[in-house]
């Protein structure tokens, strides 16, 4: 190997437009997902107490006025999260026509038409009375959540997503077949076009807990880990990814994003003609965020930091409650 002094790998760092020429990585605006949380029945935004600087929006000029400022900054692509004004056992204000997310779904679509690109995270846990992301039934007095089941009442809050104006559904069960279901029932029901994203690749993951404080979506039994990936394996990802491409899905995910790096890596590699998302989710956003309001950390450099590593790890599209300040600071110039 060609080596020192002949080789000085700092020849390539001695300034700025070097190292730009040189850079493998960059984070593109058009590539990021906003999440945006919609909840009924409050007339202004509401903070989030384990998310500083997040809120939930009521459907109405908060809502749009809020879409409009992160258009403005070049972000074109938005995931909804619904909170409803209340939950039964089969999740019917995931699918009722004047549903929180159809409502708002509507709304945005009707203010911007074609300018944005709007994402449902079809579940029910935000929906349902228990929490889980399926249908309870009672197994010789046990509570299982049952996989078959579960999928028409999926099948039908998509279906009720496409109607009201979702261009993507997203579903985030971790159901087995849920994809499949999903793009079945859209097929039946002419819409073709729509795109699934499949959340492919979910762990069980303790960093979802802010988000549960958010859409008030903690299992009020159990846990998620009879559904969701385990933290310990990694290859597992590749199955559950092949199995959401032979069901259909347009778009695979991966999540929590930059505690699982090393699986954005394989399921890119292996599965490189699909794209990849990723979801730096609420506890990987509140735990920079507490660090940097506490002065120990530099909020800005560190979620660039952080964005790049996910998008050099093999993510195409990086769903970011960092959004808008990403933009902001790709604006001013990085
Ligand atoms: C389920 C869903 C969750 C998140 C996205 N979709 C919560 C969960 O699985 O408990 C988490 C997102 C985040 O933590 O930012 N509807």
């Amino acid at each position: 190997m060609v080596t020192f002094p002949t080789v000085r790998p700092r020849r390539l760092r001695n300034n700025k437009i070097i190292r730009d020429l040189i850079a493998q990585t960059s984070i593109n605006v058009s590539q990021l997902v906003l999440p945006i949380f919609v909840k009924e029945n409050i007339n202004e935004p509401e903070k989030i107490e384990s998310m500083p600087e997040i809120f939930r929006y009521p459907p109405n000029d908060y809502l749009t006025k809020f879409v409009q400022q992160a258009y403005e900054l070049g972000i074109r692509s938005f995931i909804l999260f619904g909170i409803p004004s209340y939950k039964d056992d089969f999740a019917s204000s995931a699918y009722a026509k004047d549903g929180i997310i159809q409502k708002s779904l509507g709304l945005l679509r009707q203010t911007f038409g074609d300018k944005i690109l709007l994402i449902a995270d079809e579940c029910t846990d935000e929906y349902i009375s228990h929490g889980h992301c399926g249908v309870v039934i009672n197994k010789n007095g046990k509570a299982i959540i049952d996989n078959d089941e579960s999928l028409e009442v999926h099948a039908r809050i998509a279906l009720s997503q496409a109607e009201a104006g979702a261009d993507i559904i997203a579903p985030s069960s971790m159901m087995d077949g849920v994809v499949g279901a999903i793009r079945k029932k859209l097929d039946e029901n002419g819409y073709r076009d729509i795109s699934i994203m499949s959340y492919s690749v979910k762990y069980a993951s303790t960093f979802y807990s802010p988000f549960r404080d958010a859409a008030y979506s903690k299992p009020a039994f159990g846990d998620r880990r009879g559904y969701q990936m385990d933290p310990r394996n990694s290859f597992e990802a590749l199955k559950e990814a092949e199995l959401d491409i032979e069901e259909g899905a347009d778009i695979l995910m991966v999540k929590p994003a930059h505690t699982y790096l090393d699986v954005i890596r394989i399921v890119k590699d292996n599965f490189p003609y699909y794209p990849l998302a990723a979801y730096h989710v609420s506890g990987e956003y509140s735990m920079i965020k507490a660090a940097a309001i506490n002065g120990w950390i530099d909020e800005r450099t560190a979620v660039l930091e952080i964005t790049t590593a996910i998008k050099r790890a093999g993510a195409d599209i990086i769903i970011t409650y960092f959004a808008p300040k990403i933009a902001e600071w790709l604006k001013e110039g990085v």
